[in-house]
């Protein structure tokens, strides 16, 4: 549950450095998520770590000048390597739901460091690939707990003037973690002896430890504290992170939003009703698009699609820490412009971006590759190419990937927010899944055409976002109501009297 404590009320109290801490530490769930994106794929590119465990990839892969180098990683156990993690997110973040509902956002944020940990030690041991495989399922459990608790956290600890752009700060934990996994992908692949995949493997252990140790000394929210009857607890944690004992209006408001969500007894239920029509559309639609951009191609497989170009192994990883570093820089310009410029305009103008660059880079692959995929790739085309995959990393940076999260989290009103960000989390793993384990496939058999296939659907994005999704911005949480209520699309699921008892100030489940 998220406090619908909204913009348009003025608190007492205002940013205070603890609460700034406890956001930095939480967020810090994100660089879990983010560096289990960016190893998988520079892991999966070095040659000891294929010799031991993908024998018959790395055959193929030292024969690579004269095979057909859009099929050299075509091996469907090398991609359920990185993909199962996220089968287990989407399993777990239902779980998550719950126990961050009743036991609270801390302990799922725990558990989720926790189980992180574990995945992160017995990936960095393992000796054959089933504890690989194990070791990712228990990552992939800790990036959905942490998925599914981390923003909830996010969104109710902050001051709600502040809420926007410390949302976008999950997503930008989610960019160092990538970039920091690319480093030391660059790194690790230097140690001769072979075994630098374990380090970058075992690696992951540090953003888990922090993440377990940092969110041990974190209070709940007031808002967990009061939905479980610890009110005097609540009281002092919210008047710790506001920096004022004034917070009698905050903590009624807090109250008030949380006896009407006890009126519902079953959100999963609730949510099916015809007036949550279009959040339940936008919920699912947002990170199910967010992954047909074709974002995690480039994520996951980046060193794997500059080997494929004909790159050295050094110069895909440095080609990937290129990547990684525009990744992190254009989400800053999102948090700069996501409340000046609105939604719908970055989301658009990202998507058209993405579709220019999608289009370029399966155009330069198929002048040098053709469909026989062979090809010796001069230098400066190869770096054409890379900069070209940062136009497109930079943006899908400023709009769909911190707005497929931001989004989602503001339109829903708080009976429905808590299952609707299941909703989003799972599907956003689902797709995630989808692409990590068909890209391979799909780059054997689509060959250069799978850019254009990813360059329709930010087109689809594009239009999608122009008729059917209305702006946000600076729109108060409570007053979403109207906003749907005003869309020519979207307003005859919407009853009057939900907006009437909008206007009373009583919980809309009263209608
Ligand atoms: C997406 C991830 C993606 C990352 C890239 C996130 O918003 O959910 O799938 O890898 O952005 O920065």
């Amino acid at each position: 549950m998220v406090s619908s404590v909204g913009p348009n009320k003025s608190y007492s109290g205002g940013m205070t450095f603890y609460v700034f801490w406890a956001i930095l530490v939480a967020s810090c769930g994100g660089l879990i998520f983010g560096y289990d994106i960016g190893i998988s794929g520079g892991v999966t590119s070095m040659q000891p770590f294929l010799m031991k465990f993908f024998p018959s990839v790395y055959e193929k892969e030292i024969g690579v000048q004269n095979t057909n180098q859009y099929c050299t990683f075509n091996s469907e156990t090398l991609t359920l390597f990185t993909s199962s993690l996220y089968l287990a997110a989407l399993v777990a973040s239902f779980v998550a739901s719950t126990v961050t509902r009743k036991f609270g956002r801390k302990i799922s944020m725990i558990l989720g460091g926790f189980l992180f940990l574990i995945g992160a030690v017995l990936n960095g041991i393992a000796f054959n690939v089933a504890m690989l495989y194990i070791g990712r399922v228990f990552l992939g459990v800790g990036v959905g707990f942490a998925s599914q608790s981390v923003p909830l956290y996010l969104s109710e600890m902050a001051p709600c003037m502040y809420r926007g752009r410390l949302n976008v700060l999950f997503q930008l934990m989610i960019t160092i973690g990538i970039l920091i996994a690319n480093l030391v992908n660059y790194g690790s692949d230097k140690i001769k002896a072979g075994w630098g995949w374990r380090l970058s493997l075992a690696l992951a252990a540090v953003p888990a430890l922090i993440v377990v140790l940092g969110a041990s000394f974190l209070p709940d929210t007031p808002n967990y504290l009061i939905d479980s009857n610890k009110h005097k607890e609540a009281k002092a944690v919210l008047k710790r992170i506001r920096g004022t004992d004034d917070i009698d209006e905050e903590y009624n408001d807090i109250s008030l939003a949380s006896e009407a969500s006890k009126l519902v007894n079953d959100p999963w239920k609730k949510i099916l009703e015809r007036k949550y029509r279009p959040h339940i559309i936008m919920a699912a639609l947002l990170p199910c698009l967010q992954q047909l951009t074709g974002i995690n191609v480039v994520m996951f497989y980046a060193p794997v699609l500059f080997k494929t170009l004909g790159f050295g192994n050094e110069a895909s990883l440095a080609s990937a820490v290129i990547t990684g570093g525009v990744n992190v820089a254009a989400t800053f310009v999102s948090v700069a412009l996501v409340d000046r410029k609105g939604r719908r305009f970055l989301l658009i103008e990202g998507a058209l971006q993405m579709f220019i660059f999608q289009v370029i880079v399966g155009s330069l692959i198929w002048a040098k590759f053709g469909t026989s995929g062979v090809a010796v790739v001069s230098q400066p085309y190869a770096i054409g190419v890379v900069f070209c995959i940062c136009c497109f990393v930079a943006g899908f940076a400023w709009s769909w990937g911190p707005l497929a999260w931001l989004v989602p989290s503001e339109i829903c009103p708080l009976e429905i927010r808590s299952a609707a960000q299941s909703i989003t989390v799972a599907v956003n793993m689902l797709f995630t899944f989808i692409i990590a384990q068909i890209f391979p496939w799909l780059l054997c058999n689509a060959k250069f055409g799978l850019f254009y296939v990813f360059a329709f659907f930010t087109l689809v994005m594009a239009s999608f976002v122009w008729y059917y999704l209305p702006e946000t911005r600076g729109v108060p949480i409570e007053e979403m109501w109207s906003v749907w209520k005003e869309h020519k699309v979207w307003g005859k699921y919407i009853p009057n009297d939900v907006m009437e008892t909008e206007k009373t100030g009583k919980p809309s489940e009263e209608v």
